[in-house]
C-alpha cells in the first residue's frame, strides 16, 4: 500500500517550508538580560557563561544602544553591587548600581527598547536570599513585600518602564502594583516571574551575580516536579495585576509553559537561564552541536510552546541573523 496522505509535499522546497512554518522567531520577541556592576573598570567576563560580561556603566549603554539597534523587544537589567547588607539597601537606594543603570540605559534608548528591571533582593543581601530573614533564619515574606515596593518604586523613578518581580513571594505583584500606582506610577508594567522554579539551572547565574547565597530557595521557588501549583501561582499573579507572566527557566518547563498560556489572557514571558546559555556554549565549543543551529532551535522550541516573549542572553546576536 502506498500512504495516500503525504506531509513531504509541503517540505520540498525552502519556499514551501517557509509558506507553512507556524512559528516565528522576530528580533522584537527577544529580551537581553544584562548585567551592571559597581567600581569595575572593564566589563568582567564570567566564566561559566562564555560571551556574557558584567558591564560597566560605559559598555551597558553599549549594550542597549546595540539591543535597541538590531530592534530587540526589551533589555533586563540586573545590578551587581559592590557591597551588600542583611536588607539589600543598595536595591532601593537611587545611586544603587541598579538604579544607576537604569537610569543611564533610558536616557540612551528613550522609549525605543523597552526598559525592564529584576525587582528581588537576591543581588544585594549579604546572606543571598531573594528577601528579608526573620529572627529564625527564614525568608520574611511581608517584610520582604515592603522592601520591593520601595525597589520598584525607586526602580520606576530611574526610569524602568517594566518591573519584573522574580523572588516568588505570596502578594509581590498586588504589592508592587499599589505602591507603584500611590507613587503616581500607573502607567509602569509588571512583568510577574510566576512559575519560577528552585533549578540547577541558575548556576552560572550566582557567579554572574556574584551571590552570596549558602543553602538554597526552595521555601520559595517552587519544587519541579509540580506544574499545577504554576497554575495557581499564575492565576494569583493575574488576579494581583500582573501585566505579563513568567515561566523559568525554559528548556526543562515547556509543559509548565505550554499551560500557563494557555491559562493566561496577558503576554507570556519565559526565560533561557544561565544554564541552559552555559550547556549548550559548552557542548558547541567541543563541537558537540552546531551551535547557531541549536540556538535558533532552542529559542524557536520556547516560542513554540507558548512564549511570546524569550529572555535570552543570545538576544541581540540571535537578532542579527533573523528577519525583522
Ligand atoms: C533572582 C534571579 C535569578 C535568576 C534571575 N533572577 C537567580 C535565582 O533565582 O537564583 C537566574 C537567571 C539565570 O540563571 O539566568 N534575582
Amino acid at each position: 500500500m502506498y500512504p495516500t496522505d503525504r506531509p513531504r509535499r509541503l517540505r520540498t522546497t525552502p519556499a514551501l517550508r517557509r509558506l507553512v512554518s507556524e512559528t516565528d522567531v522576530r528580533p522584537r520577541h527577544l529580551v537581553l538580560p544584562v548585567f551592571v556592576a559597581e567600581g569595575l573598570d572593564s566589563p568582567k567576563p564570567i566564566a561559566s557563561m562564555p560571551g556574557v560580561v558584567q558591564h560597566t556603566r560605559e559598555t551597558l549603554r553599549k549594550a542597549a544602544a546595540e539591543a535597541a539597534s538590531v530592534g530587540l523587544g526589551g533589555i533586563m537589567l540586573f545590578g551587581v553591587p559592590s557591597r551588600h547588607d542583611a536588607t539589600g539597601s543598595g536595591a532601593v537606594d537611587p545611586d544603587g548600581i541598579l538604579n544607576v543603570g537604569l537610569r543611564e540605559v533610558r536616557e540612551e534608548v528613550g522609549d525605543a527598547l523597552p526598559v525592564m528591571a529584576d525587582t528581588c533582593l537576591d543581588e544585594f543581601t549579604d546572606h543571598g536570599h531573594c528577601g528579608v530573614l526573620a529572627p529564625d533564619g527564614s525568608v520574611d515574606n511581608d517584610a520582604t513585600l515592603e522592601v520591593y515596593a520601595e525597589m520598584a518604586v525607586a526602580q520606576a523613578d530611574a526610569g524602568a518602564h517594566v518591573v519584573a518581580p522574580s523572588g516568588m513571594m505570596d502578594g509581590q505583584v498586588g504589592r508592587i502594583r499599589s505602591a507603584l500606582d500611590a507613587a503616581g506610577h500607573v502607567d509602569t508594567a509588571i512583568l510577574a516571574y510566576s512559575a519560577k522554579y528552585a533549578s540547577a539551572f541558575y548556576g552560572p547565574f550566582r557567579e554572574a551575580v556574584d551571590s552570596q547565597l549558602q543553602g538554597d530557595r526552595r521555601t520559595y521557588q517552587q519544587d519541579p516536579a509540580n506544574a499545577r501549583e504554576a497554575l495557581r501561582e499564575t492565576t494569583l499573579d493575574l488576579a494581583e495585576g500582573a501585566d505579563m507572566v513568567m515561566v523559568k527557566p525554559a528548556m526543562a518547563y515547556l509543559d509548565v509553559l505550554r499551560s500557563v498560556a494557555e491559562l493566561s489572557d496577558v503576554p507570556v514571558a519565559a526565560y533561557q537561564v544561565s544554564g541552559e546559555y552555559a550547556m549548550i556554549s559548552a557542548a558547541a565549543e567541543r563541537g558537540w552541536i552546531d551551535r547557531d543551529r541549536t540556538i535558533l532551535e532552542t529559542v524557536t522550541g520556547i516560542r513554540r510552546a507558548g512564549a511570546d516573549i524569550v529572555l535570552t542572553y543570545w538576544a541581540t546576536e540571535l537578532a542579527t541573523r533573523l528577519d525583522r
